[in-house]
């Protein structure tokens, strides 16, 4: 029986057509900064989102952890949304690469609003950790993919020049804000100092990440992915693959989007799955599993049964998200094989 890898848009394999990207590229050492291909998808990225430059790292994580490390003194008081990757998913990062204290803002669906972040500024004395970081995630991963709407980021752009704070975005997944709401990416980017966008989820590469923002924040944040370990040499055979992504797979993120949509609605009929679907705006659709008296990790192993992969998501949750290697027949097969099993 051939799987249905619903887990993660992370699991897709290179296609025959990036391969050959992969396998043309012209290569350089980019720790010394000669790798044509590298140079070229940093140049490219940077434009795309109308920064000043961009910088290759391995994965959103470092992407995140560098670009935080890089505009951060220790002792500095980041707030983030208490759900974000940031926090619960990147090793206690924060804490352990840059000292930073976090103050984690509770919300519905991953969105915080400019007042929020305006009361939780600390006057600046000597006792008081200094409030100099907001970073907001873009869509939203454990909020089920949800879109931070841009107009309240450009109200907390107002907050942040207002008491001098830094605003860092999560952007692993910006690209399927972007093509659900037609708002163009250099649109999405205004409001942040610094961001991180993946080359390796909605977009299909096996590997990477880009750091973006000014010319001297990338200059610093070189040294910092260096420090980290995270300077690669004749890197241009993955960067072919970043180029190809950016190139080939941005406007098909629609496709993901309605076969999210579709899963959703047909899980929502199964017996014992709660789904909300005013969630199920982009590639991620998570199911409340409590209503079948099971557990997450026991739902899953009876849906692995019928080859369907999926991840769970917390205490009653479990999340699928769709991607590049799996089409609408795909997820109609899914649900017809779920149904034999849970109605
Ligand atoms: C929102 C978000 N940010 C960052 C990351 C980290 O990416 P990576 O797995 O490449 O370290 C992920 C991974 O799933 C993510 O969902």
């Amino acid at each position: 029986m051939r799987l249905i890898d619903l887990r993660s848009d992370t699991v897709t394999k290179p296609s025959p057509t990036m391969r050959r990207a992969i396998a043309d590229a012209e290569v350089g050492d980019d720790v010394f900064g000669d790798d044509p291909t590298v140079i070229k998808l940093e140049g490219k990225v940077a434009a795309l989102f109308g920064k000043e430059a961009s910088l290759y790292v391995p994965s959103g994580t470092m992407g995140n952890q560098a670009a935080l490390k890089t505009i951060s003194e220790p002792g500095w008081e980041i707030l983030c949304e208490r759900d974000c990757h940031i926090v619960n998913y990147e090793s206690a990062g924060p804490a352990i690469h840059s000292s930073l204290l976090v103050n984690m803002i509770t919300t519905e669906r991953g969105v915080f609003t400019a007042e929020q972040v305006g009361e939780l500024v600390r006057p600046v004395n000597i006792h008081n950790p200094l409030t100099k970081i907001v970073a907001i995630e873009n869509t939203h991963n454990r909020h089920g993919g949800t879109i931070f709407p841009l107009e309240e980021m450009l109200r907390i752009r107002k907050v942040a020049d207002k008491y001098g704070l830094i605003m860092h975005l999560d952007g692993a997944r910006i690209w399927n804000a972007h093509v659900a709401t037609g708002i163009p990416l250099k649109d999405w980017a205004v409001p942040f100092d610094s961001m991180s966008v993946c080359l390796s989820k909605g977009l299909g590469a096996p590997v990477g990440s880009m750091i973006l923002g000014s010319k001297a924040f990338i200059e610093k944040a070189r040294r910092t992915r260096k420090l980290f370990g995270g300077g690669m040499r004749q890197v241009g055979i993955l960067a072919a693959a970043g180029l190809y992504a950016i190139e080939n797979n941005i406007a098909r993120l629609a496709e993901d989007h309605l076969n999210a949509r579709l899963l959703a609605e047909g899980l929502s009929r199964l017996s014992g799955f709660t789904v909300d679907l005013s969630r199920v705006v982009t590639n991620i659709v998570i199911a409340d599993v409590a209503g079948s008296g099971h557990s997450p990790a026991e739902i899953l192993d009876q849906m692995k049964t019928v080859g369907v992969l999926a991840v769970p998501f917390g205490r009653t949750r479990i999340r699928m998200v769709t991607h590049l290697d799996v089409n609408r027949d795909d997820c109609l097969d899914a649900l017809e094989r779920l149904k034999k099993i849970f109605s």
